[in-house]
C-alpha cells in the first residue's frame, strides 16, 4: 500500500517551481492523439495536463486510495471516458502500448524502493519503441555543510531531555542515517559537484557514486554534507531540490558527520558517496576526507545507513538457515481465515467460525470481524 494522502498530492502540484518544470516537460513530449501512462499519478493531474495537450488517452495507475478521487475528478470533468483509473502497483497492471509514461517516484532522491524497478517495467512492457519518457536522467550532486544546530540537530535529537544519560551509542546510529531536511543556503558550501547519474533509459540497480574533489572556499568546520538531483524531465527541462532559496516538496539529503572536519586554508574534501541496492531497499555509504592546500589528506568521516538500522539479532535468528521456525498463533488464524476464503462463505461468517476457533486472538465478534476484513482485504481476489 502506499500512503500518500489526497493533501501530500495537493502540496506536490501546489508546488510552483515543480508544476512549472512539468508543464514544460508535458509541453515538450505530448503529441496529438497520444496514449499517455500515468505511473504514480496520485488523484491524476499529470493525466488532466496530458489530456489538455492532446492526449486521447491516459491510464492512471496508483496504488494509494486517492485514485478514487482520481475517478470522481474525471467524471466531474466529463473525462471518464479518456482517463482509465487503476488502483495498483503498475506491475500488477497488464500492459499496452503507449506513446509517453510520465513518473515521478522520487523522495529527497531518485533511490526510493521500487522505483527503478517500476521505470524499467514501464519501459520495457508498456513505452512503444520510440516513445518518449518524463524523467529522461538525474544528476546527483554532493556540497558540504557547515551548520553545527542543523547537524547536532540530527545526531542527538534528545539533546535538552537526556543531560544525564550517556547517548553515544545511539548518536553514532544516527550518524549513519540520511536525513530530509532543507538546510539554508548559506550553510551550504559551494555549489555542488556531480556524483553520479541515473539514466532512465536504462535505471538499473546498480552501485552510484564515484569520489569527488571539492574545493572549500572558507576554511573551518565541516559538519556534513547534503545530496540533491537535477532532474531532466524532458530535453532541455530541468527540475532540482538544489538547496538555494525556492522551495522544494523533496528536502535534500543531509548526511551529518559524528564529528566535524576542520577544513584548512586553501583545502578542500574529497566526498565518495556510495549508492547500492540491497533486496529492494538503497544502502548509502560515504567517506569524507579533508584535503590540503596541496591536496594531501587529512582526517576522514565514514558512515553508512546500514550502520544506521538497529536490528534485533533474536529477530535475524529467527530466520538462520540452521533454525527451525514454528508456525505462530497468529500465522493459524491467518492459514484458517484463507482456507476459509473459498468464494461461498461470507465475511461475517468467516469472522463467526474463526472467533470460535481462536477464541484468545478473537474475544468478541466486534474483533474478529475487524482481523478478518483486514486479511480478507489485503488476500482477497
Ligand atoms: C511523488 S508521487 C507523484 C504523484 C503525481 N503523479 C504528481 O506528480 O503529482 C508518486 C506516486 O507514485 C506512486 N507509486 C510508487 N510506486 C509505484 C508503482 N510501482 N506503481 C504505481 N504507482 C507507484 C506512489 O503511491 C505515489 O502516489
Amino acid at each position: 500500500m502506499s500512503n500518500y494522502t489526497l493533501y501530500d498530492y495537493g502540496w506536490m502540484v501546489g508546488n510552483a517551481t515543480r508544476w512549472a518544470a512539468f508543464q514544460r516537460a508535458l509541453d515538450a513530449v505530448i503529441r496529438l492523439g497520444d496514449v499517455v501512462l500515468d505511473l504514480g499519478a496520485g488523484y491524476g493531474a499529470m493525466a488532466f495536463e496530458a489530456l489538455r495537450r492532446g492526449a486521447s488517452k491516459v491510464i492512471a495507475v496508483e496504488p494509494a486510495d486517492s485514485v478514487v478521487m482520481g475517478r470522481t475528478l474525471a467524471a466531474a470533468n466529463g473525462l471518464d471516458d479518456r482517463i482509465e483509473h487503476h488502483r495498483a502497483f503498475l506491475e500488477k497492471v497488464s500492459a499496452r502500448p503507449v506513446d509517453v509514461v510520465i513518473a515521478d517516484l522520487r523522495g529527497s532522491s531518485p533511490f526510493m524502493p521500487g522505483h527503478f524497478e517500476a521505470i524499467a517495467h514501464a519501459r520495457a512492457a508498456w513505452l512503444k519503441p520510440g516513445g518518449r519518457l518524463v524523467p529522461v536522467r538525474d544528476r546527483l550532486f554532493v556540497a558540504p555543510l557547515r551548520d553545527a544546530k542543523l547537524v547536532e540537530g540530527f545526531l542527538a535529537p534528545w539533546a535538552a531531555a537526556h543531560e544525564h544519560v550517556d547517548m553515544r551509542h545511539a548518536r553514532a546510529v544516527l550518524a549513519n542515517w540520511i536525513h530530509r531536511a532543507n538546510p539554508k543556503a548559506g550553510s551550504v558550501l559551494g555549489t555542488g559537484v556531480v556524483f553520479g547519474e541515473v539514466d532512465y533509459a536504462d535505471p538499473a540497480l546498480r552501485t552510484y557514486g564515484r569520489a569527488v574533489d571539492i574545493d572549500v572556499a572558507s576554511a573551518g568546520p565541516v559538519h556534513g554534507a547534503v545530496v540533491w538531483f537535477e532532474a531532466e524531465l524532458a530535453p532541455g527541462v530541468f527540475l532540482s531540490n538544489r538547496p538555494d532559496e525556492h522551495e522544494t516538496v523533496y528536502g535534500r539529503s543531509v548526511l551529518g558527520f559524528a564529528e566535524p572536519l576542520e577544513v584548512p586554508a586553501g583545502g578542500g574534501l574529497r566526498v565518495h558517496v556510495r549508492i547500492t541496492p540491497v533486496q529492494g531497499a538503497w544502502i548509502w555509504r560515504w567517506t569524507a576526507t579533508t584535503l590540503d592546500a596541496e591536496g594531501r589528506e587529512g582526517a576522514t568521516r565514514r558512515g553508512d545507513t546500514w550502520s544506521g538500522s538497529i536490528v534485533d539479532p533474536a529477530r535475524l535468528a529467527r530466520r538462520a538457515p540452521e533454525a527451525r521456525p514454528e508456525t505462530s498463533e497468529e500465522a493459524r488464524l491467518l492459514a484458517f481465515v484463507l482456507a476459509a476464503m473459498d468464494g461461498a462463505t461470507s465475511v461475517a461468517d468467516i469472522a463467526g467460525k474463526a472467533q470460535a476457533a481462536f477464541p484468545e486472538l478473537l474475544p468478541d465478534a466486534d474483533v474478529a470481524l475487524d482481523r478478518v476484513g483486514a486479511f480478507v482485504e489485503r488476500h482477497a481476489r
